[in-house]
């Protein structure tokens, strides 16, 4: 159960394998309340998943700038269908609720508006350059270090709202990675204990700012700061389509709506959407 490793300790009873940093809710709440930042904290020991949780308490009204934190998750999801498991106290889960007044069709782009307000807060702590790979995968030293699945509903000429679920690697069990097919990294390896609470803290500030210039004006912020964080951009890659094509290219920046643009062998290029893409570099370095 919960995937942590417990000792015996002789005459004393048992203790965790490893100590667990607990985030501190009220410490949270005053340094965002501290700083202006105005969010509604739900703090849940176990939960299937954040963004499940999350989403129906937007259904049932939950205001703007909800962020709900479990300290574990049995049920955690990932992109594209895939499952997001992390053993009590191995890694950061939460998820956060932004309400929009534009409808669910401006919302394109805003995976990696969150992806670079991680990007920005986990480079302060790595002692390795962190970028993200395209769409928002957040990588250290090219491995994965933190995923972003996010899921808006809302009318196509209302409002919207997105709930943006992020889990960090902290410490992953042997058995969690030789589940999963993608090169990942935890802050364990990176000789990092991050403080929860600060880190939380960190990430929900740049989302803050970066959420308020993204509402007011679209994505042109963060596509100039893009190239700076991206892992891939001028190399060549592969990228699997959901239809299960796979197109070779140089990577060739955004387009304004966020897609992915690639110079295929020909000379042409092709831009592939949010959500619809896998990337594979061919060699990782
Ligand atoms: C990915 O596949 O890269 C996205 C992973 C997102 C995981 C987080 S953990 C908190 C939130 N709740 C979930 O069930 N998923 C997201």
């Amino acid at each position: 159960m919960y995937g942590v490793s417990v000792q015996a300790v002789r005459g004393r009873g048992y203790r965790l394998g490893q100590a667990i940093s607990w985030l501190d809710p009220h410490s949270l709440q005053r340094l965002l309340a501290g700083q202006g930042h105005d969010f509604s904290l739900i703090h849940r020991e176990t939960v299937d998943s954040t963004n499940t949780q999350l989403m129906v308490e937007a259904l049932s009204g939950a205001r703007h700038r909800t962020v709900l934190y479990a300290d574990y998750q049995t049920a955690g999801r990932g992109r594209r269908g895939r499952s997001w498991e992390v053993s009590l106290g191995g890694g950061l889960t939460f998820s956060v609720l932004w309400r929009f007044e534009q409808s669910i069709s401006q919302l394109s782009g805003l995976s990696l508006v969150a992806g670079i307000a991680i990007a920005r807060a986990l480079s302060q702590i790595s002692p390795v350059p962190v970028r993200l790979k395209w769409p928002n995968d957040v990588l250290a030293g090219y491995r994965k270090l933190a995923g972003i699945l996010v899921e808006a509903q809302g009318e196509l000429a209302g409002s919207s709202f997105a709930v943006i679920g992020i889990g960090i690697n902290e410490r992953l069990p042997a058995q969690h990675r030789q589940e999963i097919d993608q090169a990942i990294i935890d802050f364990n390896d990176l000789g990092v204990k991050p403080d929860r609470t600060q880190l939380v803290f960190s990430i929900l500030r740049e989302l803050s700012m970066l959420m308020d210039v993204f509402e007011r004006q679209g994505l042109t912020v963060a596509l100039s700061e893009w190239p700076a964080w991206h892992a891939h951009e001028g190399r060549q890659v592969m990228i699997r389509t959901p239809d299960g094509g796979t197109h070779e290219g140089k990577v060739a920046g955004l387009d304004a709506s966020g897609g992915l643009l690639l110079q295929l062998p020909d000379g042409t290029h092709r831009q592939f959407s949010v959500g619809e893409v896998s990337l594979r570099p061919r060699q990782e370095s």
